[in-house]
Formats: C-alpha cells, structure tokens, sequence
C-alpha cells in the first residue's frame, strides 16, 4: 500500500502482511498482521517512528522514494518486526540519529549490530523537538519487551504505543472505527503477548490516561479514532476483575474424557455459569488465550498417557502459565486406563498460575454414576466460589 495521510501530513507508512500466519513461529494469527511506521515532519526536522519486518522493506522502501531527509528514526520496541530495517533505513539516510530507551539501545546493538554512535537514548518524559512540532517519550515497559516505550505528538494529540494497545490484523482501513473485530483482535494480541505483565501495564495505562489524545497509532494493526474503546478495554482486561466464567481446554481419545466434559458443561450452564470449551486437538490456541483473559476458572480436561496428561493438554497447560491469566480456580478432570499421575504433572506444570486448586475428577475407563457425582459436586463447588 501507499503511504497515507492521517492527519496534517503525519503520515502512514509500512506494510500489511496478509499472509503471516504466525508470530515468533508460536502464536496464530488468522487475519495477517501489519508493521505500521509513521513519518512526522516538523519544521526543522523530520522523524520516522519503527520500521517493518525486513522481508517486506521493498515496500516501505518505495513509500520513502520521495522523503529526501530524516533526522531521527525513533525505536519504540527492539523486536524485528519493528526494528528488523532500522540498519537499512541507517543506510539510507546516514545522517540520522537512532531514538530509543536505555534498555533498547544493547538489544539494537546486539541483535541488529547498529553501532553505538548513531545512538541517542531518551529518557521517560524526554522532549524531542521537531521545530513546530515535538515528541515526548513515555517509557511503557513490557509491553512488550521491558525496554519498550511510547511517543506522544502533543500538537495532534497523537499517541504512538507500538505493541500497546495494538492487533494483529491486516487491513486496508486505516482507522478502527468503532468495529468489533478490531477489538477483537486487540484482544487476542492482549491475552497472547501482553497478559503476563499485566501488573506492569497497569502504570503504563496511568501514565497516557494523562494525555489528551485524539488517536492511538499503534505499530500492528489499526489506528484507533476512538482511543477510549481500548483504553477502557485494556482496563478491564488489566483489572482484577473475572468473569462468571469457566475456560475447558480438553482433549479426548476415546470418548470418556468428552463425556465428563460434556456433563459438567451442562451442570455448569444449568448453574448460570458461561462455559468455554476447547478441543486441544483442534483447537485455535490463541482464541483459548483470548477466553482466559478474564475467566475465573479452567477446569483442565485430559486422558492419561503414559501416566502423565495428554501432550496436547500439557503444551495448553504449559501456555496458559506463560501467560499467566488472572485465573481464581482450577481443577482437573478425566479419564486413565489403569494408573495416572494427570494432576501432579499438570500442577507442576502451572505454578505461576496463582489459583485455588478446586479438586480433581478422576474415573477409570469410562465415566461411573459416582463419577457424574463428584463432577455434579465440582459444577456446584465452581458455581458457588464464583457467586462470591
Ligand atoms: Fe510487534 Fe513485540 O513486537
């Protein structure tokens, strides 16, 4: 695409990648991505906010044709997708200054060799001026690597947050209206990448909830014109608040494990409590991490193999600690052939997840009248620890 006007010249450049389908080879992303970049020009000078992922910087490249000069090309987050054409861009216009946050200026150094001269580091609420325009640099750790920061363009009340606040989602409208799936997907993106450093984040929102800001300009995804939709949002993701509501990621190979499954689903809907449920062998991992984000319980579901959980089961078990949702309870459910140790392996499996063990459900072969029992017991249990 072509590089496009926002706002008074502020312009949008980079790229939309439609057919990336995983992130850092781990996380899906069904609608494509995009590595945004903004070029800013003042009356003296000119800065370029990010880059784009380097496989793509033929068409980035072409959006720069006619910028003959830029003096600053500002660094919000080291990762590649942002920083991977920095030493292109460098190369370039060698006579700009790389802007970036005492924590990115080794990881540019190491990961891109850029050399430490073309470097000037900006502390948090460091002014950059542009003549009739400035940046002011807000540090926003972990969002989402710990030397990730913001930049705020005061004159358009324009905030430029990276990773924050944005989504994976290729799109050829600029800005996100007030369209769903928009939120959606910054929503996903959220729960994939940001949730475990959601305490931090909380200071993050606190400090741009100071601003007057008319649009959000992330680097994935697009603009926000209605900046409250995801502000609000990310506090409510960030809160401590959970919902009425239990994630079942699952797996089954012949059939008891589904039963049992199916049964508490039920006693848990007939409770009034909203049930999500994920068949791991089928399952898109990321619309799980996206169900977790503000669910009060996961009640794990697994045949046994080879004494411990299904594989699958131990991978969503070993994801959902890394992104360490705000989970209140737990518990286990299924199905062994004739010995198991499911539960001890999948509770050290989890032990960043801070959560009340409710009990496990365990039946040998088939699911017994006792068994439907204790999951009639466990469906109870959960509804009451959420009704308080
Ligand atoms: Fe879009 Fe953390 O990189």
């Amino acid at each position: 695409m072509n590089a496009r006007n926002i706002k008074n010249g502020v312009m949008l450049l980079g790229v939309q990648d439609w057919s990336r389908r995983l992130f850092d080879s781990l996380i899906p992303l069904p609608d494509g991505t995009s590595y945004n970049s903004y070029l800013i020009p003042g009356s003296e000078k000119t800065a370029l906010i990010d880059t784009v992922e380097p496989e793509l910087v033929e068409t980035f490249l072409s959006q720069l044709q006619n910028v003959p000069k830029i003096d600053y090309i500002v660094s919000l987050h080291a990762e590649q997708d942002h920083s991977g054409s920095i030493p292109i861009i460098l190369k370039k216009y060698p006579e700009a200054k790389l802007i970036c946050s005492p924590k990115a200026k080794p990881l540019l150094m190491d990961h891109l060799g850029v050399l430490e001269s073309k470097i000037k580091v900006v502390e948090d609420g460091e002014v950059l001026s542009l003549g009739d325009r400035s940046l002011r640099f807000i540090h926003t750790p972990w969002v989402h690597w710990p030397e990730t920061m913001s930049a705020y363009l005061a004159e358009e009340k324009m905030l430029f947050s990276c990773d924050f606040m944005g989504s994976h989602l290729a799109s050829t409208t600029m800005f996100a209206g007030k369209n769903p799936a928009v939120l959606e997907a910054a929503k996903r993106y959220y729960a994939e990448i940001m949730m475990p450093f959601r305490q931090m984040i909380k200071g993050n929102m606190e400090k741009v909830r100071k601003l007057e800001i008319e649009i959000i300009a992330p680097s994935h995804g697009p603009l926000w014109d209605f900046p409250e939709i995801i502000m609000s949002a990310y506090e409510d993701w960030i809160s401590d608040t959970v919902g009425n509501k239990v994630v079942i990621p699952f797996i089954s190979m012949h059939g008891s494990t589904a039963k049992m499954v199916d049964f508490l689903t039920s006693e848990l809907a007939d409770r009034k409590v909203e049930v999500h449920l994920f068949d791991l062998a089928v399952t898109d991992i990321g619309k799980l991490a996206m169900e977790l984000v503000d669910a009060a319980t996961v009640v794990i579901g697994t045949p046994t193999v080879h004494v411990g959980p299904h594989p699958n089961v131990a991978y969503a078990a070993t994801l959902a600690n890394a992104i360490k949702p705000k989970l209140k309870y737990a518990a286990v459910i299924g199905s062994y052939g004739w010995a198991t140790k499911a539960v001890e392996h999948i509770t050290g499996m989890i032990p960043a997840l801070k959560v009340e063990v409710l009990g496990a459900v365990l039946c040998k072969g088939d699911p017994k009248p006792e068994t439907y029992e204790q999951l009639r017991d466990l469906a109870e249990l959960i509804a009451t620890k959420h009704s308080q």
